[in-house]
């Protein structure tokens, strides 16, 4: 919603902008998606007096940053657009946290599993993408990527409900006692695509033990059309909460997708086409078009819930790229996902500020971070299967770290130390609190 003068103007005289889309012509797809890509990045904190490199500004959370970044890979990798590149990349590496493993210490009193795994799907994208490391050798990409992946499986926690990561990293954050989809699928997910870049089996064999547990569990609910619920309560096993979500589908469809490109067994092609199948829920039947089944129809959608559907489209171009014969169902989708944001992105001073709900044929007066990624990702991944998603040995040159995540040294310097599998307690929050209420006194003060 950039309030730029000539679009202040253009307005006024009536000469308000709106997109034309036609998905048979890459040159008209670009165009668009540089519109939706220009109006992700008003929303951009870095380019802000005073603010944060690689935040974006509120009320968007650290999570969706790195939800975003993705969108921007996918967009400058797709539409071989390098204009934000630098951007993208100082992000990344800025918030990358003393550890090199994305608990940055700002952010680590609130993160969970979840958000650290948004973060770590980015960074192992720009890995397959060639996408330009840092300098810094602890910043690579599939180094930062090992990082989470490492200090995110040794949060398994097998005590309760026989395994799975809970939501939540810390005690003191409501949600420790939820062990949910999303951060199992990041886990599930990270591993599926580290074990096709680097070739090493461990990988594989982590996913498929959350794949395990989460069918263990009910959380993966096989069926005529399989579903993937929202978690479980760690006091009550059987207290499942039954939500479907679009990025959870996604996440577990591309795992799937990476893990028969990579192993070439046949349970995960049936898994791969199972999840394809039952991903139907997500697509109007009337006009088979995307949406967040969950909360679009009640109009609750929450900020962090109206960027969902740009993993989504994310994740089914992963699909159709590495299991080719998923392109048929996929296509079509990603088609009418494109046309019907594109009607979206109508709105706003601009004239191509994009919406929430694509079934309206325009604008539908939402507007923010999540509905410009959204309707990027759904243009962007039209292309997704024309280029290569390398790995270590076809072409992509990031340096791995395995060990990576924890054992940094330097281990006084922060109050902190939020590595691998800690489950930091009351001493802890007293200092925080302490902290604090310190530093709101001086705030008051100044
Ligand atoms: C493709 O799109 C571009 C940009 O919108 C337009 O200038 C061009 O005429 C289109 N080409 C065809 C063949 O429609
Ligand atoms: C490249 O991206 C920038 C930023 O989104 C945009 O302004 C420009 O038009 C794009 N170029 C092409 C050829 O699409
Ligand atoms: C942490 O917060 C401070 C204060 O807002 C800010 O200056 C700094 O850039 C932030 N660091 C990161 C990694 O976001
Ligand atoms: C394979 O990955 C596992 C799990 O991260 C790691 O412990 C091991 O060192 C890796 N092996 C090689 C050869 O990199
Ligand atoms: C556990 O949750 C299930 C499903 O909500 C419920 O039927 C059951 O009564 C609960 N058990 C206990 C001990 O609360
Ligand atoms: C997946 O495997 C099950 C059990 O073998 C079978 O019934 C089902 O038809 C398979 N699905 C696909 C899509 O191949
Ligand atoms: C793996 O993905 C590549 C594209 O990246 C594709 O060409 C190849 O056919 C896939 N392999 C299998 C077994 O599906
Ligand atoms: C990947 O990036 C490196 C470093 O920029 C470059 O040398 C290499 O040619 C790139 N690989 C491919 C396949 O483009």
């Amino acid at each position: 919603m950039k309030l730029h003068p000539y679009i202040i103007l253009a307005s006024v005289v009536g000469m308000v902008q709106a997109l034309h889309m036609d998905t048979n012509n890459l040159t008209n797809i670009k165009q668009n998606a540089a519109l939706v890509a220009d109006g992700l990045m008003n929303y951009y904190d870095g380019y802000r007096r005073g603010g944060t490199i690689g935040k974006f500004i509120p009320p968007y959370y650290w999570w969706e940053a790195g939800g975003a970044w993705g969108s921007l890979i996918d967009y400058s990798y797709y539409m071989e657009n390098n204009t934000y590149h630098d951007v993208i990349q100082q992000a990344m590496e800025y918030q990358t946290g003393d550890d090199y493993n994305y608990i940055p210490l700002n952010e680590s009193t609130t993160e969970g599993n979840d958000d650290q795994g948004f973060w770590g799907v980015a960074v192992i994208a720009a890995a397959e993408k060639n996408f330009t490391n840092p300098k810094d050798p602890k910043k690579q990409w599939l180094a930062l990527a090992q990082a989470v992946f490492n200090t995110m499986s040794a949060r398994w926690d097998p005590e309760h409900c026989g395994g799975g990561l809970r939501w939540q990293i810390f005690q003191w954050n409501s949600g420790y006692n939820y062990k949910n989809s999303v951060s199992n699928g990041c886990l599930f997910h990270i591993g599926a695509r580290l074990a096709r870049y680097t070739g090493n089996d461990s990988y594989a064999d982590w996913s498929e033990k959350v794949w395990d547990w989460m069918i263990d569990s009910d959380l993966i609910i096989p069926g005529p059309y399989w579903k993937i619920v929202d978690g479980l309560e760690v006091d009550n096993c059987s207290d499942i909460s039954p939500y479907q979500w679009t990025y959870n589908h996604g996440l577990f469809l591309a795992g799937c997708a990476y893990l028969y490109n990579y192993t070439e067994d046949e349970k995960w092609r049936n898994r791969t086409l199972e999840l394809l199948k039952g991903a139907v829920v997500f697509f109007g039947t009337e006009y088979d078009i995307m949406y967040e089944a969950a909360c679009q129809p009640s109009n609750t959608c929450n900020q962090d819930q109206r960027s969902f559907k740009a993993y989504f489209s994310r994740f089914l171009g992963l699909t159709m790229t590495l299991v080719p014969e998923t392109e048929a169902v996929i296509r079509p989708w990603l088609v009418n996902a494109a046309n019907a944001a594109a009607n979206s992105c109508s709105g706003g001073t601009d004239g191509v500020t994009c919406g929430l709900n694509w079934f309206t044929g325009g604008w539908d007066g939402k507007f923010g971070l999540g509905e410009q990624m959204c309707a990027l990702e759904a243009m962007t991944n039209l292309q997704a299967n024309k280029f290569p998603i390398y790995t270590a040995t076809t072409g992509g040159s990031s340096q791995g770290n395995p060990a990576g995540g924890y054992a940094v040294t330097n281990t006084n310097a922060s109050p902190l130390k939020l590595g691998a599998g800690d489950t930091a307690g009351a001493g802890i929050i007293t200092a925080i609190i302490g902290v604090s209420i310190v530093a709101s006194g001086v705030w008051l003060v100044l």
